[in-house]
């Protein structure tokens, strides 16, 4: 099968959906590597080296034009005038777009979204949203310590003794979980608050404090329990003694990393104008959710701005900053997921819709949505 790999052209998007490990990966199973000229070249992979492992390097409309195209963000509107009506495509679409999705729809593209892969064991291996996540959580205690005018660690000098940075860490997934172990690494002292209470003992296991925020009616307990390992919004009587909590250790933080995501719906507002002006200046805040509009009221998208004397970084593809390994892990997830749609040898993609990855992930087909975005 002829397969495409277009270079990104999304503001900021360095990554790229397959690398040349994975492109012999592919050769080896029977296809054809049509990769844009410059694809890799954000993520440290030259048009050489794809070359090298028997890619064919090809403009934008060559890619786009095969039957089966591998992306990591969803093709812009000219782009996707490049691709053939029946063709697959298979990147992070976003399943909470309907527009975008409609207009793959429209263009007659049977289009998988990776990030829609349920939280199963099975599909550990495509999990895209885990790869890339814990990549944002590394990279952003890397910006932290970068912008913070002092040490992480404690040291003891000849000219005095410089204290540990104290770091709160807000939402603790696999982003967050990636947080405290960066920042430890680093020697920061860290405290963690999530709504779910089976995050206790990993946050506790990585050498971090729990923020504890015990759970006072039935109401609360059951909403903390999530769905799907996924956090559901907490009722308004939690979140406020959560945020007493938290507003206690963030006046007194030096940096705060928040993480706190609940798919499909706006950030939770966790940290407020009045905790960013209680911090000290030259404090740090990395605002993971920023592209869902961030968990703290003062972060503007893709800016870093200071407030208050207070840093706030609002970055919004912190993996796109990691380019070269956020590709190859984000290719390796690709790889996995196309064992199901087409394995060694076939010359057309399957949909087996019942395996329930595939069924999970597929979001139009036939010129229709497969189902509600969201
Ligand atoms: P996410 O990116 O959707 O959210 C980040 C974190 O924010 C979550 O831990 C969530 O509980 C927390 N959060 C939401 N509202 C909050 C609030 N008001 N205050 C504080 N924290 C708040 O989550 P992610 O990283 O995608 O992980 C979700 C779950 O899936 C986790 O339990 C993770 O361990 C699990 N998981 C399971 C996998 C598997 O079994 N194969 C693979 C990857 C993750």
């Amino acid at each position: 099968m002829y397969i495409g790999i277009p270079r990104e052209t999304a503001p900021g998007e360095t990554r790229v959906a397959v690398t040349p490990e994975t492109v012999k990966k592919l050769k080896g199973q029977g296809h054809q590597l049509l990769v844009q000229s410059g694809a890799g070249v954000g993520a440290a992979a030259p048009d050489a080296a794809y070359a090298a492992v028997g890619a064919e390097i090809v403009d934008a409309k060559a890619a786009f034009g095969c039957d089966l195209v591998l992306k990591v963000r969803s093709p812009a509107v000219e782009e996707l005038q490049l691709m053939k009506r029946g063709a697959t495509l298979v990147g992070m679409l976003n399943p909470f777009n309907r527009e975008g999705l409609e207009r793959l729809a429209a263009a007659g593209i049977t289009a998988f979204a990776l990030e829609a892969a349920p939280r199963t064991t099975r599909a550990q291996s495509m999990d895209v949203l885990s790869s890339q996540a814990n990549i944002a959580g590394y990279k952003a205690v890397i910006i932290a310590a970068d912008r913070y005018q002092k040490f992480f660690p404690m040291l003891m000098t000849a000219a005095g003794t410089v204290k540990a940075a104290r770091v709160v860490i807000l939402g603790v997934g696999v982003a967050g979980l990636q947080a405290i172990a960066t920042a430890k690494r680093l020697g920061a002292v860290i405290e963690a608050s999530d709504v779910r209470p089976s995050v206790k003992e990993q946050v506790e296991s990585l050498g971090a404090k729990f923020i504890d925020v015990p759970y006072e009616t039935a109401e609360e307990k059951e909403a903390a329990e999530g769905v799907g390992g996924y956090a559901r919004p907490m009722p308004e009587s939690w979140l406020a003694r959560q945020r007493a909590e938290v507003a206690k250790r963030v006046a007194l933080a030096d940096v705060v990393v928040s993480t706190a995501l609940i798919p499909g719906r706006p950030a939770p507002k966790l940290i407020s104008a009045e905790m960013v002006q209680s911090m000290k200046p030259g404090s740090v805040i990395v605002d993971l959710a920023a592209a869902n509009g961030g968990n703290c009221a003062l972060t503007v998208p893709e800016q870093t701005v200071l407030q208050h004397g207070v840093t706030i970084v609002g970055e919004t593809n912190l993996p796109a900053l990691v380019a070269a390994d956020a590709s190859a892990l984000y290719a390796r997830n690709m790889l996995d997921f196309l064992k199901l749609i087409c394995p060694k040898d076939t010359i057309a993609v399957n949909v087996p819709l019942d395996d329930d990855i595939v069924a999970a992930c597929l979001m139009t087909q036939n010129g229709q949505l497969t189902r509600t975005p969201g």
